[in-house]
Formats: structure tokens, sequence, C-alpha cells
């Protein structure tokens, strides 16, 4: 059977990870999460406390940043686990330090060597643009502004973060103005990728129609 990649973009809260990962389980396919990476790379640089704007390639050359088999980041050989890179807080640091044009160029690189074997379901907000621009299905997945705020709002709840609804709107729409533009590879809907709204579908929905779309991918 022919391995294809699928690039999975769009904004925060629009069920990219989930659907990605279930999709990718359904085909038997590999996941990239590659905002996982922009947040591990976003808390070791907070951690160093390097200036947004002053990150320079000699900051990231000894960054040795990989999977491992149960999709856990390890950074220079230690695991951080998801509940540290899953918060709000380092979220922004992620969406911060992604605006710097060496963190891009250092993680698109890595992003791109990871999904050269193919049979990839990658999700970000620069696969289809940047990181696979010749992916063979390109979804862009999209939602109402407040569905998305109260979609975060039950899983910053579920993490035992407390927002309020206000204060979700108001972050979620910090980070999409953020992730949309920025200078180098903002977040964009490529013009060969398929718009899913997610607004009123199920996540089940969402991975039926992914999953019927690559397998048309697969067989043409
Ligand atoms: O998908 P996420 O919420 O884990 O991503 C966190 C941030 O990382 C996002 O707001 C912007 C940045 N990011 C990016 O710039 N490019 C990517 N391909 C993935 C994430």
């Amino acid at each position: 059977m022919k391995k294809i990649n699928i690039a999975i973009d769009g904004p925060v809260g629009c069920g990219k990870s989930v659907t990605a990962k279930l999709l990718a389980k359904k085909l038997n396919y590999k996941f990239l999460d590659t905002g996982l990476m922009y947040r591990a790379i976003g808390f070791y640089l907070n951690k160093l406390n390097i200036d947004i704007n002053k990150v320079k390639p000699e900051d990231l050359k000894n960054i040795d940043i990989k999977f491992n088999e149960n999709n856990k980041i390890i950074l220079n050989n230690t695991l951080i686990e998801n509940n540290i890179l899953k918060t709000d807080e380092c979220g922004k640091w992620a969406s911060d330090y992604g605006t710097n044009k060496y963190v891009r160029e250092f993680l698109s690189k890595k992003q791109k060597e990871i999904v050269n074997e193919k049979s990839y379901v990658a999700e970000g907000r620069d696969i289809g643009s940047v990181v696979i621009p010749d992916a063979e299905l390109k979804i862009y997945l999209d939602a109402d502004i407040l569905i998305r705020a109260k979609r975060r709002l039950e899983d910053a709840k579920k993490k035992g973060e407390n927002y309020n609804l206000k204060e979700m709107l108001k972050i979620v729409e910090q980070r999409d103005y953020n992730d949309k533009n920025r200078d180098i590879s903002p977040l964009i809907k490529c013009s060969d990728a398929i718009l899913i709204d997610t607004s009123y579908i199920t996540i089940e929905e969402q991975v039926d129609k992914l999953y019927e779309l690559a397998i048309k991918a697969i067989n043409t």
C-alpha cells in the first residue's frame, strides 16, 4: 500500500492533537505532535532566561530533542512529562519562542527529518506550509473561538488549572494572534488544504471524516 504523509494544521482548541492521534492509530501510522517540540524548547529556553528575541543558533546547537517510543519528549537525555509541557503557561512560551527564526529553523529541520520515512500524521501550525509542503493530504481544522475557549477551559479544569471563560477566551485570542501574525511561517490555511470546521461535530465524526479522506489519498 502507498505510504503517505498527512499534515494537520489549525489554531488552539480545534481538536488537532486528539484527532491526529486517533487517526494515526486507525491508519496504523505514526503521530508527530510538533507543538510538543515547541513547548519543550520554550520550557528549556525560558528556564535559561533567554530573551525571546535574542535566541541565537549557539543556544540551540547542543539541544538534542527527540520522542521516545511512548511519544514523550526526551530533551538532552531527560524525559519531560506531558503534564509539565501541556500547561497554558508552557503553551505561551512555545508560541512566543516559536516566533524566533532560529527556533523555527531548528525545529522544522528536525521535523522534516522525522517525517521523511512517511506514514506520518503530523499536526501543528506550519505543517502543510513548511514542514511537509508536499504532503499527500493537508487538513486545516478550525472552530468558533468561543467553542475553542470552552474546550480549553474543560482541559484546564482536568489539569487542575483555574481559569474562567473570560480569561480563557483572552488566552485563546492572544495565542491566535501570536500564531497567525508572526513574521516567519505564521499559521495559515494552505490553498491545497481541506478545511474542516469542528465546532459542531464530535471527535469521532472528525476522525471518521479524516480517515475517509486519508484512505482516498492513499488509494490515488
Ligand atoms: O499545538 P500546541 O498548542 O501544543 O502548540 C503550542 C504552540 O507552539 C503554538 O501556540 C505555537 C507553537 N507551534 C508552532 O509555532 N508551530 C508548530 N508547528 C506547532 C506549534
